[in-house]
């Protein structure tokens, strides 16, 4: 019988990415985004029958607690649904706040935590989290995504011990810069021209190192070879400093 995943954050970029490889092998899919436009124009290209498409706003607790307790129990979980906040410090809103870490840190922990009972009982599944590099370097006007991001990986990485004995496995991935919408829809379009292009990822990568290292059974990965490579150099101030020249506004 063919497995189960569910996608949140399905309709652009990685999460769309991620839906196409599954697609590809013919896999039942739980697909959930929020905007209803976008989730049409990503159903029609991905034109598969064995997809559910569902419209829910993830910063929401009840929008969580409804997929636990309606979807049928997933062989795959890719918690990936997010958006690329930023702002100075003490510039966001708290709800801004509030809704950013839910959607991407305690409505992930919600999810992943109302399903693990089942997957237990059934002794197998496999978890993916997309959090990112900024989970484990500084980034200065991002300081609540980083904080977001670092907080779903420690719990990612914890409960990937914890569940090894269970028949589960637990991936976090820590993607770089990603060709994808999100940079554009946070109004960091300027990001295009000012990050050199070798610093770039495509999504179909991530989704294809990432899926490795899951059925790999590997606690985390961090896509992109040029990533793999600084990660020793990440911490560095110098590093720190290139990158804040790097991402600035010009004006
Ligand atoms: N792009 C990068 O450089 C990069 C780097 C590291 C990590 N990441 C992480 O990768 C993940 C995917 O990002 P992406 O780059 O693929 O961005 P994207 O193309 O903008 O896709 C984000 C997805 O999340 C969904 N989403 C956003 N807010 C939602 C909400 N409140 N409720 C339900 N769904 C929601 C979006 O749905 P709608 O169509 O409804 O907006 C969309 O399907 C995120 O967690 C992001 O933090 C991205």
């Amino acid at each position: 019988m063919a497995k189960r995943a569910l996608i949140t954050g399905f309709s652009s970029g990685i999460g769309l990415a991620y839906s196409k490889y599954l697609v590809n092998e013919s896999w039942n899919l739980d697909l959930v985004s929020k905007n209803e436009d976008r989730s049409k124009k990503s159903e029609m290209i991905l034109n598969y029958k064995h997809a559910n498409f569902h419209n829910a706003d993830l910063s929401k607790k009840e929008s969580i607690a409804n997929i636990v307790t309606n979807f049928k129990t997933p062989d795959l979980i890719i918690a990936n649904a997010g958006i690329a906040i930023n702002g100075a410090i003490g510039k966001l809103s708290d709800i801004e706040k509030n809704e950013a870490y839910y959607l991407m840190c305690g409505g992930v922990i919600d999810l992943i935590e109302g399903f693990i009972p089942r997957m237990i009982e059934k002794g197998s599944g496999r978890i993916v989290i997309i959090s990112s590099i900024g989970a484990i370097t500084a980034m200065p006007k991002s300081s609540i995504y980083s904080s977001i991001k670092s907080g779903i990986y420690a719990y990612g990485k914890s409960i990937s011990a914890e569940l090894k004995n269970k028949g589960i496995s637990v991936t976090v991935s820590l993607p770089g810069y990603v060709r994808t919408p999100a940079h554009k829809k946070a109004g960091l379009d300027h990001l295009e021209n000012k990050v050199p292009k070798w610093m770039w990822v495509s999504a179909e990568t991530v989704v294809k190192e990432t899926e490795k290292a899951s059925r790999a059974g590997k606690a985390e990965i961090i896509p992109g070879i040029v990533y793999r490579i600084t990660k020793p150099f990440l911490k560095l101030q110098s590093a720190i400093r290139i990158w804040q020249s790097i991402t600035r506004r010009n004006q």
